[in-house]
């Protein structure tokens, strides 16, 4: 199968990761389109997938929050889709990997006759997105032939918003577990190296977001004066000020001492080995979550908030924890409970490593993935793209 995969960034965030994921199977008379160069490009070369970046003039970065979708854009998004459809004529059918990408993808696949598999990755809902957004996408869930969500939580939002999930399917993300089983359990050099000491080393891991709450964190740790941190990430969609935001808060509760930003990583496994607990602080829902299932495979504890994705990954209390959104006191409960209880912890890490690698296996992922797929190359002939099925 010759696919077209589409994505509008060449970020490394959990989606582009995800995508690696599901490409390389299908690299060989496969293509991916990216709008923007960036390390995703050089990630995909690695792995010998054809890559090409089809840059659009910058009206396409208006379609935001609370917006109108401006006449600017419009244009440039059919100029976009038109390139696409020329490309889409060599290719069985498109697979879209993000919303901007998905709304060019389902033009671009009715200008050249193709079908569209579109991957939404987020949760359609007001509180991550504003309304043009949410218009966008409610035309993009239409017009796709197939879709696939990262969650249950994001299929539900996505029925609320468009009313049906009659083509939708499951798939959760999938990992490379090798290099977690491989990396060895104790980190000392690397925690030396950090200038930590033995006393607890929480990490919360992930871009810099004021969504994925990484100031609630730090709000807990100035309630645990013996208690280290380690936030691992980097922003990556214009979240600049919230990165500063953090390193005034850090200075702002006298936490110089006992927190360390370090920035985007590319060796997670290592840093999760060197961290005794992983925690998750996002306090809006999470579509999946990526890290917590990788603080699983680590065999450390991991503590989520309680919304989305991680309702669906982790069973409190037998193979992680929940707790409350957004609420810094319930997270230092929760982290205390796993500093006092270190044998109940233990054993919560390990059942979450067991789980975490009989649910998130990569061979069950492309099985899986694939079926999906052969359903839509087979309704190629028969069905055009945007009639539902
Ligand atoms: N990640 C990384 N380096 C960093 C921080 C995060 O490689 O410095 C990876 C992390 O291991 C995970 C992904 O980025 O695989 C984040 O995915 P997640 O689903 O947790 O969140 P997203 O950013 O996609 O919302
Ligand atoms: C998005 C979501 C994240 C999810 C990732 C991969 O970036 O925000 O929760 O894990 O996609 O599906």
């Amino acid at each position: 199968m010759n696919i077209l995969f589409v994505d509008q960034t060449a970020k490394l965030s959990g989606g582009e990761l995800a995508l690696l994921d599901i490409v390389t199977p299908y690299k060989d008379g496969s293509k991916v389109i990216l709008f923007e160069d960036g390390p995703l490009r050089a990630e995909l070369v690695k792995r010998q997938v054809k890559v090409e970046i089809i840059i659009p003039n910058g009206a396409l970065n208006n379609i935001r929050r609370g917006s109108r979708i401006p006449m600017a854009s419009i244009t440039s998004l059919v100029r976009l889709a038109r390139s696409v459809a020329q490309e889409a004529k060599n290719f069985d059918f498109i697979f879209a990997n993000s919303q901007k990408a998905g709304l060019i993808s389902v033009l671009a696949g009715q200008l050249a006759s193709k079908p569209v598999v579109w991957y939404l990755h987020d949760i359609l809902n007001s509180e991550h997105f504003g309304k043009a957004q949410l218009l966008a996408a409610r035309y993009t869930a239409r017009k796709s032939t197939q879709i696939l969500v990262n969650s249950k939580s994001t299929k539900e939002a996505l029925q609320i918003l468009t009313g049906r999930n009659d083509n939708t399917h499951l798939i959760y993300n999938a990992f490379n577990t090798k290099p977690f089983v491989q990396t060895a359990n104790s980190q000392e050099n690397q925690r030396e190296a950090l200038g930590f000491d033995s006393r607890p080393l929480v990490g919360v891991f992930g871009r810099l977001s004021p969504w994925k709450g990484q100031d609630v964190f730090l709000r807990t740790l100035a309630m645990m004066p013996a208690v280290h941190g380690l936030i691992v990430g980097s922003p990556m969609f214009g979240e600049d000020a919230y990165a500063q935001h953090l390193e005034q808060e850090i200075k702002t509760l006298g936490l110089e001492n006992r927190v360390k930003l370090l920035g985007f990583r590319s060796d997670i496994p290592e840093l999760m080995k060197t961290c005794d607990i992983i925690a998750h602080t996002s306090i809006a829902p999470e579509p999946f979550g990526r890290v917590i299932v990788e603080g699983m495979l680590s065999g450390r504890p991991v503590v989520a908030s309680k919304s989305g994705g991680p309702n669906e990954i982790i069973e409190n209390g037998v193979t992680g924890m929940l707790y409350t959104p957004g609420d810094s006191q319930a997270l230092q409960s929760v982290l205390s409970e796993i500093i006092n209880e270190p044998e109940q912890a233990l054993l919560m890490a390990q059942r979450g490593r067991e789980t975490a690698l009989n649910r998130f296996s990569l061979d069950n992922m492309h099985k899986r993935l694939d079926d999906i797929i052969t359903v839509c190359f087979n309704q190629q002939k028969t069905t055009l793209c945007g009639e539902s099925v």
